[in-house]
């Protein structure tokens, strides 16, 4: 195939191509991107989940029971453990964590809250599940009083590394000194070291591979958790705020209790971190159960999102301004996109569907205009959803799909008019071709052909990167140990070894690593198809081609051209390939990688052309060395 790009007639490209979303499904939050390692750490329960001793365990015959006192801790964790003394001169209880707990020499943080007379020492630990080897343990003096709730915070260096991740985190104290029987205890709680150190913070694993991809945009929250099972349990951001004490946690939506440890700050302080641009999702008045709001009651959500942005972006002077600086941050956050609403067009919810469109999205987008007019307004649904989105508004596009769907669609996004712009908040190939659609179960594991279809998909949201804003992949996260979504761009358990990242992410971090500032026409002797790619500049002004080989036998010979370069010019190009089987895929309990990554640097001939051959079912990059 021969290629010519051209040195102009391009387009400006968005400045945010690739991003991230995240939502608490997989446990990807509790149990995952949030450090915290207790699980049911206050007992939080709702009418979906209902209190229980989960992940709790008796130290030496001490009795555990559930309790909501008439003095609870506060009103948000009204639930605490009461704890009667076993046998043994120490007693108490431990937590198995999330599946486990990974112990190293580092400094763990941790505190609880304790309501009872006691006058000795506590005893925090963590230990094997297996043979009862304690790894590391610190003596807490008890300032415990009776009718009180007293925090008691400390630190906790092991004196080794547990051999695995089946270990537990205990908190006793001498039997003898519980002087009214029992002690309550709540929010018990456990960090490792953070990313950046934060307090509260997330898992250092996880989030140096987000960072990896460079993601320029954090759509948070996405998908369902947003909705909330009910128009009652929507994810409530004001109860997400605040000390974790004021936090009642939310009935998740995918079959767990959600903590909300990870809150709105947490998210806010993610996009700090990794330098991410928030497109923040407001609640719209629809719940998974197809209820919705009516027009008439309407009016306080809209408010409540208001006050949300007031919140992250408002000034000291105002409401909600002051209640964020009073948690840290009084300089504000920049707000540019707002998102109203998550999926609002799923089929199975037809009359709330027309609520949107009649109704709900246009008294958000009028409200939010009139009082933040710089933000850009993103409807749940795209123009590929039957809507047709009110200008300046864009549209968010969610495409699951088989790899041949993601190729056949390679056009789709060139149809897009100036006043089409699209976010593609979600997207990951999740059926093999051929397969089961939505009534079966998804494909087990992200595999090589299908994130190469993705790599084309890719390609043809930036071939129109000036109506298309950016693109995530969707879900992020998968626990090893309890998930309800198995495609995901990675996947974790306890144990840091098992952290895989999967062919996705290879196939992403190639492409969010080289970014195009502006599109370029290329001319060509051939149709799209086996080979499909887009070129541009970058931001340093070198030259940029990405291509993906789809549907071939043979390798594909490429000949490529920049109108803007000299002979001899000098390139470095990437390919990644996978293996033999197109359904193979990074298999989190081998650790095996079956994305092979080449990089060689190659020369143009003196007629400037870039030649190199591609074979079946790759993707690569090429960047030249100047400009
Ligand atoms: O990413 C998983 C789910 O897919 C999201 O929660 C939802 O938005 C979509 O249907």
């Amino acid at each position: 195939v021969n290629l010519l790009v051209r040195g102009s007639g391009g387009n400006k490209t968005t400045h945010m191509m690739y991003g991230i979303m995240h939502e608490d499904i997989n446990n990807s939050g509790d149990g995952g991107i949030y450090a915290e390692l207790i699980q049911n750490r206050a007992f939080q329960a709702t009418e979906q989940y209902p209190v229980s001793l989960d992940s709790w365990l008796s130290v030496n015959g001490a009795k555990l029971a559930v309790k909501q006192l008439t003095k609870p801790l506060s009103a948000a964790l009204p639930n605490s453990l009461n704890v009667v003394p076993g046998s043994g001169k120490k007693t108490g209880f431990a937590n198995t964590g999330f599946w486990g707990m990974d112990v190293k020499v580092q400094k763990y943080t941790g505190s609880f809250y304790v309501k009872g007379a006691y006058s000795g020492q506590f005893t925090a630990s963590l230990q094997s599940n297996l043979t009862g080897e304690t790894f590391g343990s610190v003596d807490i003096k008890s300032r415990s009083v009776a009718n009180e709730w007293v925090q008691h915070e400390f630190t906790l260096v092991p004196k080794k590394n547990a051999p695995n991740s089946n270990n537990t985190f205990a908190i006793t104290f001498d039997t003898a000194g519980a002087k009214q029987g029992s002690l309550d205890f709540n929010l018990i709680s456990l960090f490792p070291p953070t990313y950046k150190n934060r307090p509260n913070g997330l898992r250092v694993d996880l989030m140096e591979a987000i960072a990896e991809l460079k993601p320029t945009f954090f759509r948070l929250p996405g998908g369902n958790m947003l909705e909330g099972l009910t128009t009652k349990t929507w994810w409530k951001w004001n109860e997400t705020i605040g000390p974790l004490k004021d936090r009642p946690g939310m009935a998740g939506v995918w079959n767990y209790q959600v903590t909300t440890g990870l809150g709105l700050v947490e998210y806010m302080e993610w996009c700090d971190d990794l330098n991410m641009e928030p497109i923040v999702a407001v609640w719209d008045g629809l719940a998974l159960d197809g209820n919705y709001i009516s027009k008439e009651d309407l009016g306080p959500y809209i408010q409540s999102a208001l006050d949300e942005i007031e919140f992250l972006t408002g000034s000291v002077e105002t409401k909600w301004g002051k209640v964020r600086a009073s948690l840290g941050h009084p300089k504000p956050w920049k707000v540019n996109y707002v998102e109203i609403g998550n999926e609002d067009w799923l089929a199975g919810r037809p009359t709330a569907y027309e609520t949107y469109k009649q109704y709900r999205f246009k008294m958000f987008q009028d409200a939010f205009t009139k009082k933040y007019p710089h933000i850009q307004i993103i409807a749940s649904p795209s123009v590929f959803d039957d809507m047709v989105i009110p200008v300046p508004a864009a549209g968010d596009y969610h495409p699951y799909l088989r790899p041949d769907e993601f190729v056949e669609n390679f056009n789709k996004f060139d149809h897009l008019t100036k006043d089409n712009l699209t976010l593609i908040g979600e997207y990951a190939a999740v059926h093999p071709n051929g397969g089961i659609d939505w009534a079966g179960n998804l494909h087990p594991w992200p595999w090589w052909g299908g994130a190469v279809s993705e790599a084309i998909f890719l390609i043809s949201a930036e071939r129109n990167s000036d109506r298309v804003i950016g693109a995530t992949y969707a879900p992020g996260l998968r626990n090893l140990n309890r998930w309800q979504w198995s495609i995901t761009l990675m996947q974790h358990a306890a144990d840091p070894a098992l952290t895989t990242k999967s062919v996705s992410w290879h196939v992403s971090r190639l492409f969010s690593n080289h970014i195009i500032r502006e599109t370029l026409p290329v001319s060509t002797d051939a149709n799209f198809g086996p080979l499909y790619y887009v070129a541009g500049t970058s931001e340093k002004g070198t030259s940029i081609w990405k291509g993906a080989v789809y549907n071939s036998t043979e390798p594909v010979d490429v000949s490529l051209q920049f109108e803007c370069h000299q002979k001899n010019d000098k390139a470095t190009l990437t390919v990644l390939t996978g293996p033999t089987d197109p359904y193979g895929y990074n298999d989190p309990w081998t650790q095996v990688n079956v994305v092979k990554e080449k990089t060689t640097t190659i020369k143009a001939d003196d007629k400037g052309k870039f030649s190199f051959s591609l074979p079946g079912l790759s993707v690569a990059v090429l960047e030249t060395e100047g400009k």
